[in-house]
């Protein structure tokens, strides 16, 4: 079939059969989908063979770049041996290797790995475990079953997962489902919602969140925070020292305190984990996304001894942890996973990274003076540019406007694929991106941002 032929013939498919996430499929349906069928390094190449930017990492999973020959290598000769086998009553050599490596680049303290596949589910598994772990640890203590978490966070898509999240426009209409938690205000500093300024401040916010702790440290089985970055938020970036803090607080009031670093690990934020930047042990840690630098689905939830120890006993005692998926520890996936942290080593990505890091920040810089451009958030690799209607007041624009949204096409138009957060335009690509690559991203995102509120 000649390409235009078939990629039409794709295009009609997808809109026949097919329903996108997050994604208003009547607006689809009028739309050319753009299909992406093969990738190098930063770019993405669709059926025509046109070649775009991956702006956002393909949802900030991509660290190495596509078609990296030693992940493709890695794939290629686990699947000579065997693709899956259950974890249900058996292991397998890459899980094995993977967990023993995990434990090694993680947050000392963190000694166990339980896989799952996404990042929800990781998310899902810690809350679990939090629940469970005081219910066999510390029966006499009551029922330790609600969490702690900030506004405005994400932690993905399953009930629980939503449960502990707090974004209006994804989880409102799912109210009913959730179980009740208890909410902080996060540390957004360009729209503090205590109307104080950092470092004046003296992160005045966590006082509030000090309050609750010892309000409902009884009822609470764990603080779940995105560390460093409340990433689907707008990349909400919280100021030096008050992860610590958080850890502090949740140490001295017996809460358990989970990171989720989904968005933030494997050197999102120029450390392999965010909790590094600030010498925290989580109690718990979600990974995904870059896990398996973006080869695989593939998510753990790792978790300290004392966790691990709280879930042993006879069979009879029932305090198995009744969690698990069918493609639990996969092969194929693991095997992926080990090649991406094989090459943290080989090509010394955290190292090559930072002055990446600071050429992107200075890169940046110059945007602020748009007119347009509210604030500018960037912690490491990752990056977003708040977009206000009107700069003095901070005024968003409507999100019936869609910003974000036509920023994007624009973009798309020169080349440059992102994926916007309403008003907020995220710069997230790979780590590998290159210097020149980098420069032509913001480039076209600046171009792209000055002809949309220009017009
Ligand atoms: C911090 C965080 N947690 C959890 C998730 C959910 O991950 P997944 O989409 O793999 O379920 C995301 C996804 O963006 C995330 O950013």
């Amino acid at each position: 079939m000649a390409k235009k032929n078939r990629t039409t013939a794709l295009a009609d498919w997808d809109r026949t059969y097919l329903w996108h996430p997050f994604t208003q499929m009547q607006e689809w349906e009028q739309e050319e989908p753009l299909i992406i069928e093969r990738g190098k390094g930063s770019y993405l190449i669709d059926t025509a063979g046109k070649k775009y930017l991956d702006g956002t990492s393909s949802i900030w999973v991509n660290l190495h770049g596509h078609r990296h020959p030693a992940l493709d290598r890695a794939i290629k000769t686990q699947l000579d041996k065997i693709a899956h086998s259950t974890f249900l009553g058996l292991s397998n050599p890459p899980a094995i290797h993977l967990a023993r490596e995990l434990i090694r680049i993680a947050p000392k303290g963190l000694r166990r790995v339980f896989y799952s596949d996404n990042g929800s589910t990781a998310v899902e598994v810690a809350l679990k475990m939090a629940v469970q772990y005081w219910q066999q640890r510390r029966p006499e203590a009551g029922p330790k079953n609600t969490f702690l978490h900030l506004k405005l966070a994400y932690h993905g898509d399953t009930l629980g997962a939503v449960s502990v999240g707090n974004i209006e426009l994804f989880h409102g209409r799912f109210k009913s489902l959730l179980f009740p938690t208890l909410e902080a205000d996060p540390p957004y500093c360009y729209r503090c919602p205590l109307n104080l300024t950092h470092p004046s401040c003296r992160m005045a916010c966590l006082d509030p969140i000090e309050q609750i702790l010892k309000e409902r440290h009884r009822e609470l089985a764990g603080f779940i925070i995105e560390p460093l970055v409340q990433a689907a938020a707008g990349m909400i970036t919280a100021p030096q020292g008050y992860l610590k803090k958080i850890r502090e607080l949740c140490t001295k009031y017996q809460v358990l305190l989970i990171a989720d670093e989904v968005a933030t690990g494997f050197g999102r934020t120029g450390k392999m984990f965010a909790c590094q930047h600030e010498g925290v042990t989580p109690d718990l840690m979600a990974i995904s996304k870059g896990l398996t630098g973006g080869y695989m689905p593939l998510a753990a939830t790792l978790a300290t001894e004392e966790i691990y120890k709280g879930f042993l006993g006879a069979y009879e005692d029932f305090k198995t942890f009744f969690h698990g998926h069918s493609y639990t520890g996969n092969p194929l996936g693991c095997a992926v996973a080990l090649a991406n942290l094989d090459l943290f080593k080989n090509e010394k990505t955290l190292a090559r990274l930072q002055p990446k890091i600071k050429t992107m920040a200075r890169l940046l810089q110059p945007l602020r003076q748009l007119p347009h451009v509210g604030d500018i958030r960037q912690r490491g690799f990752m990056a977003a540019i708040e977009l206000v209607e009107d700069k003095k007041t901070r005024t968003p624009y409507p999100l019936e406007g869609r910003i974000g949204h036509r920023v994007t096409a624009e973009a798309k138009g020169h080349g440059l694929l992102l994926r916007p957060l309403g008003h907020i335009m995220v710069l997230m690509p790979p780590l590998s991106t290159d210097t020149s690559t980098l420069r032509r991203m913001i480039t076209i995102l600046r171009e792209s941002i000055t002809t949309v509120t220009d017009s």
